[in-house]
């Protein structure tokens, strides 16, 4: 365990596009630093290495877990290796950030919060979003019902996911590939972070229409929460329509670039390039992960980023939304702003800053191994529910650190 005073020294397994992300994060917070990476591939090893020239380097996740000078491990391996990473690096007594989906299935997932606890560490899942300011801002006005109470969270989002490049991972379904389970996370934990955790029961779907592209590209799902609040989560990877336009204000429809994902798969040189240029938007790569087109620079740089789609949130006494500068209330008598967020920083500062809380000064942790169970008991149940075409009831479900 860190103390108060300590600095926490971190290992990185799998420097993909998550990673490149959380690295400046880690550096830039004066809390951590970044120890040690593990990657099979060693050329993007190579990269980090030149920026980070005093950092172990390792080719395989076992030999980090080993490491004696690493006391968090940040797992951003894709989804299918999770489960055995966590084992690993919570054995060997690291405290563990597991990106999401902490895994695929409920089992390991079990297993990953049994190990921690036998072993006395902290495992926690970097969803990122919902630390987000704006999103810690619904749950307390749902938490406090300062505009009575919260009755429906609604989430849509149209995008070209399916059509950037993606890993072989990424389009297998089997391994966690598909939109549920890549873009699924961030949405069904945000819901459930605002509803306070508890979800009843849900009816969805996850659909493959494309069967040039085998996992499904879009999501749709009506959840009831115990409380008595309903969600919808409304996802579309198949590069039509992109709701960025509902909630960007520098957004411009522009025609010439529609469907530019799929042109450029089109007309893709070779059955390598895919893959290819999804490494090529790793560690240190060229390639930006981007949407295509990439987006305007955001009205507020404090926080910008809108979830690509409409997020409504409603109350008795008012619908709130999202703006790039925090959130727009819809009152009963007036339409107010509540400017929110610190320039430079998102969900990802407050993550990793409640995690050393938790460490240094044995606070709860928020979106520990139990809620990410139950995010993963969600998306589990949208696939189920598909299956039976028949609403499923849950049973994991955990609330919120408030
Ligand atoms: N929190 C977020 O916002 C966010 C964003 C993107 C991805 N993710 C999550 O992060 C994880 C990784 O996604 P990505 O897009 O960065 O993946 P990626 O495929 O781009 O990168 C994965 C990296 O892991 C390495 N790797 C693969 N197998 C390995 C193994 N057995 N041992 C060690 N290294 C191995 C690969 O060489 C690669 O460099 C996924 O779980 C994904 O859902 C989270």
């Amino acid at each position: 365990m860190a103390t108060a005073e300590s600095v926490v020294s971190v290992g990185v397994i799998g420097l993909g596009g998550a990673a490149g992300g959380m690295i400046g994060k880690f550096s830039k917070n004066a809390h951590y630093r970044i120890a040690a990476a593990a990657d099979i591939d060693g050329e993007i090893l190579g990269r980090f290495h030149a920026d980070f020239p005093d950092a172990e380097t390792y080719d395989d996740a076992a030999g980090l877990c080993a490491s004696a000078n690493v006391d968090l491990v940040y797992i951003a391996t894709p989804n299918r290796w999770h489960s055995e990473h966590a084992r690993m690096a919570l054995e060997a007594k690291k405290n563990v950030l597991i990106e999401k989906p902490m895994t695929i299935e409920l089992g390991p997932a079990q297993e990953m919060v049994d190990t921690a606890e036998r072993n006395g560490v902290l495992l926690g899942v970097n969803v990122k979003h919902s630390f987000e300011p704006r999103i810690l801002r619904l749950r307390e006005m749902a938490r406090t019902g300062e505009l009575g109470k919260l009755r429906m969270i609604n989430s849509w989002r149209f995008a070209d996911w399916l059509y950037r490049p993606r890993t072989p991972e990424e389009l297998t379904p089997e391994w966690g590939g598909g939109i549920l389970w890549r873009q699924g996370p961030h949405q069904f934990d945000i819901i459930r972070t605002i509803g306070g955790g508890m979800v009843r029961s849900l009816r969805g779907t996850a659909d493959t229409w494309d069967p040039a592209r085998r996992v499904p590209g879009a999501h749709a799902a009506f959840l009831d929460f115990e409380e008595g609040a309903l969600a919808t989560a409304v996802y579309s990877g198949y590069d039509h329509f992109d709701t960025r336009m509902f909630v960007d204000p520098d957004y411009v429809e522009d025609r010439s670039a529609h469907a530019a994902a799929r042109r450029e798969l089109r007309a893709a040189p070779s059955a390598e390039w895919e893959a290819e240029a999804a490494r090529d938007e790793r560690y240190g790569g060229s390639r930006n992960r981007a949407a295509n087109p990439a987006p305007r620079q955001p009205t507020n740089p404090s926080l910008g980023w809108v979830m690509g789609g409409p997020l409504i949130v409603s109350f008795d006494r008012g619908d709130v939304r999202l703006t790039p500068g925090g959130l727009r209330v819809y009152g009963d008598e007036e339409i107010r702003e509540i400017p929110l967020g610190v320039k430079g920083q998102d969900g990802r500062d407050a993550r990793l800053n409640s995690y050393y809380e938790a460490l240094a000064h044995d606070r709860p942790l928020p979106a520990d191994g139990r809620w990410g169970m139950a995010t993963l008991e969600v998306l589990l149940a949208v696939e189920e529910s598909g299956r039976k075409r028949a609403e499923v009831f849950l049973s994991h479900q955990t609330p919120t650190v408030d």
